[in-house]
């Protein structure tokens, strides 16, 4: 059998770079090599593509000859930018990225990827864009009658009349409410804040990333995850629950801290269980996933009362990653996964590709 060419895409300009690699590591420590040859791109933060070599560490690939992949249509293999002749490896079939944030899980290199005609892992440029932007994806998910949490947007712009904005925001939630950046991951520029004075500071710093900003009630909560996989129809895992010991799930209980613990299966009752998984499906149609997607709720303790939290279309994918420990946990191994996504992606592509780009006239 003919091995299929796959690029394996990670790093990227956001603050989820490190991440990136580590959720790159895993997928190419798994991908079966009877199967596939593959194709390191690194993205490094200043955006640049460089060609990978599979005898050196990820990180060294940033600083590996600079690449580009063309956006014309059927353009399926890496160019060097210095015009040398590269390897046959770098003629690509699937795209396999796991470059997570800004620039890689927002659409916009799904747009390059769509352009240049190459089947991708995951959802496509508008499942992408709005899964990123949480704003966009609380209303769509209100509109499909959906469960949010409560919660408003502020535009960065407003914030010179810092005193009327917290006022009206006070008014509106009170004054335990979680401040996050419209379009981040990771948890970066999320704030829990108790008090009054402290929610102006907690927009400011949130503005630092985003010109749009969300302010939600805070929910004393707990965090339930399901996983899901395919195209149409689109299937769910289990759900798992994560426990930190931090305030809330920030980017150290994320990354840095061991103490954070992953509970898989959950551990609710079975009706809610099927409940959000139902519910994760469904988020995941209004939101126009494809591929795969973590959806991630909040739990609320005293109520049972479920909330969509957000959903990420290129979740934390190492090894130790929720997403592929609650698929491990429901009977697909990670290596089993990571065909399967392939798989998806192809099918995507055949399906799109056969639609018709131009009009014609039915009899
Ligand atoms: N409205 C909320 N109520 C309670 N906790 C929240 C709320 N919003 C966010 N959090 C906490 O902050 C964490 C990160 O927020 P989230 O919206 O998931 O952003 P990110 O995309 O950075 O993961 C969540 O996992 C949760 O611990
Ligand atoms: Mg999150």
């Amino acid at each position: 059998m003919e091995r299929l060419r796959v690029g394996l895409l990670f790093g990227g300009r956001s603050v989820e770079h490190e991440v990136s690699i580590a959720s790159a590591t895993s997928v190419l420590g798994a991908l079966d090599r009877d199967r596939y040859d593959i194709t390191l791109i690194a993205i490094a933060p200043d955006g640049s593509w460089h060609l990978g070599s599979p005898t050196r560490p990820l990180e060294a690939a940033m600083t590996g000859e600079e690449i580009s992949l063309p956006a014309n249509p059927g353009s399926h293999t890496l160019v060097s930018l210095a015009g040398r002749d590269l390897e046959a490896a770098t003629e690509l079939d699937v795209i396999f990225s796991v470059i997570h944030g800004r620039g890689g899980e927002d659409g916009s290199l799904q747009g390059l990827l769509e352009l240049a005609g190459i089947p991708y892992v995951g959802a496509g440029v508008l499942g992408s864009a709005i899964q990123m932007d949480k704003e966009v994806a609380k209303r769509l998910l209100a509109a499909a009658g959906l469960p949010i949490t409560p919660g408003t947007c502020v535009r960065a712009n407003r914030l010179g009349d810092g005193a009327a904005v917290v006022d009206a925001l006070i008014e509106e939630l009170g004054t335990s409410v979680f401040v996050k950046p419209a379009n981040q991951g990771s948890s970066v520029g999320i704030s829990k804040v108790e008090s009054r004075e402290d929610l102006l500071p907690a927009l400011r710093d949130a503005a630092r990333y985003d010109t749009k900003i969300l302010v939600e009630r805070a929910i004393d909560a707990r965090e339930i995850e399901v996983a899901l996989l395919g195209n149409d129809p689109i299937e769910a895992s289990i759900p798992g629950e994560i426990r930190t010991r931090h305030a809330f799930y920030d980017y150290d209980a994320k990354y840095v801290d061991d103490a954070t613990e992953l509970l898989i299966p959950a551990p609710i009752d079975d009706s809610l269980a099927n409940e959000i998984r139902r519910l994760a499906v469904e988020a995941a149609v209004a939101l126009e996933s494809a591929g795969l997607a973590r959806v991630d709720f909040l739990l609320e303790r005293d109520t049972d009362q479920i909330f969509i939290n957000e959903v990420n279309s290129i979740p934390g994918f190492t090894q130790g990653s929720m997403y592929p420990l609650l698929w491990q946990a429901s009977g697909i191994p990670y290596p089993a996964l990571l065909d399967r996504l392939i798989e998806l992606a192809l099918e995507r592509h055949r399906i799109h590709t056969a639609l018709e780009t131009r009009y014609e006239p039915t009899r």
